[in-house]
C-alpha cells in the first residue's frame, strides 16, 4: 500500500534517539477513519487490526513506563505488557488521583516483578495494593498538572513514558505541552457513533489548528501510524 508521503523506518526510533537527561513522552490513540476510540457502550477491542497492536508492543517495549487513566483501567483492564512482540515490560503506571482503581485490577499483578506505580492526588488516603508504589501530587480542582506528573515519574526513575489513554488523558497532556510525540493509528473502520479521541483546547479558527511534521507509516495489513512531532515550531496565524 503506498501513500504519498509514507515513511521508512521504525516508528520507535525517535523515542529510542530522546535526550537522556530529560522525560521524553510519547502518546497514542488507537482510532476509526471518523475519530472515535470506543462504541457507546465503552468497547474498544479492537479497533486496530494485527500489526497496528503489535506496533503498540513494541512501543511499550521501547518506554521505561507505560501510564493510563483510571478510567481506562475501569473500562478494559489491560495489563500494559508486552506479550506480542520480545521485548522487556515497561513500568506500569496508572493515575487515580481518588483512588477508585479496583485492588485486582490487572494492571497491579506483580507476577513479572515489574514496577507498578499509582499516582495520586495527595489528598487521597485510601489503601494501595500490596507492593504498589504512590507518587502523591497537590491537585488543581480535579487535575493533577501533567508537568508535575512526568517531572515525579522521572525522578522515579521513568524517563521515556508512553501515555497509552485514555482520550481524557491524553488530551490533558497534550494541552499541558508535555507530550514530545504523538503516535495516532487509524484504522479503515467507521464507527459513526461513540466515544471521541482527542479534546482539546477548543479552538475558534483553522489557523490556529496545529499541523505537527508527521511520519507516515502504513501497516500491512491497513492501519495507518501518524507519529507526529509535537515539538514542531508551531504559531498560530494572526487573524
Ligand atoms: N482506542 C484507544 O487507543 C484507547 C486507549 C485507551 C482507552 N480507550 C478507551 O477510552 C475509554 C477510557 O478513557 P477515558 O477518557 O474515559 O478515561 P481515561 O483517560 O483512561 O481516565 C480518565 C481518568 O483518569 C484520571 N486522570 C487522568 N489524568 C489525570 C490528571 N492529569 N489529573 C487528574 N486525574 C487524571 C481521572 O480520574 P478520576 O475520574 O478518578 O478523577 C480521569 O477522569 C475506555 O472506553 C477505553 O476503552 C481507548
Amino acid at each position: 500500500m503506498a501513500l504519498g508521503n509514507e515513511t521508512a523506518g521504525d516508528p520507535c526510533a525517535p523515542v529510542r534517539a530522546a535526550a537522556k537527561d530529560k522525560p521524553f513522552v510519547v502518546a497514542q490513540l488507537g482510532q476509526s477513519l471518523d475519530g472515535r476510540i470506543a462504541t457507546p457502550t465503552g468497547e474498544s477491542r479492537w479497533i486496530n487490526q494485527s500489526s497496528a497492536l503489535d506496533q503498540g508492543h513494541r512501543l511499550r517495549a521501547t518506554v521505561d513506563g507505560v501510564v493510563v487513566g483510571v478510567g481506562t483501567v475501569v473500562a478494559d483492564d489491560p495489563l500494559l505488557n508486552v506479550r506480542r512482540v520480545a521485548g522487556r515490560h515497561p513500568v506500569r503506571i496508572v493515575i487515580d488521583p481518588t483512588g477508585r482503581c479496583p485492588f485486582n485490577a490487572r494492571v497491579f499483578n506483580d507476577s513479572d516483578g515489574i514496577r507498578r506505580i499509582l499516582v495520586r492526588s495527595s489528598e487521597a488516603t485510601s489503601q494501595v495494593p500490596a507492593g504498589v508504589e504512590v507518587i502523591r501530587l497537590g491537585a488543581y480542582g480535579r487535575t493533577l498538572a501533567p508537568g508535575d506528573i512526568v517531572a515525579a515519574l522521572f525522578t522515579a526513575g521513568v524517563r521515556t513514558m508512553l501515555v497509552e489513554g485514555g482520550a481524557w488523558t491524553v488530551s490533558q497532556f497534550i494541552d499541558a505541552g508535555v507530550v514530545d510525540r504523538l503516535h495516532v493509528m487509524v484504522a479503515p473502520m467507521i464507527l459513526g457513533s461513540g466515544k471521541t479521541g482527542l479534546e482539546l483546547r477548543p479552538i475558534a479558527r483553522l489557523a490556529e489548528a496545529r499541523r505537527p511534521n508527521a511520519n507516515v507509516h502504513v501497516m500491512p495489513d491497513g492501519d495507518v501510524l501518524f507519529d507526529c512531532d509535537l515539538r514542531t515550531r508551531w504559531e498560530p496565524e494572526k487573524a
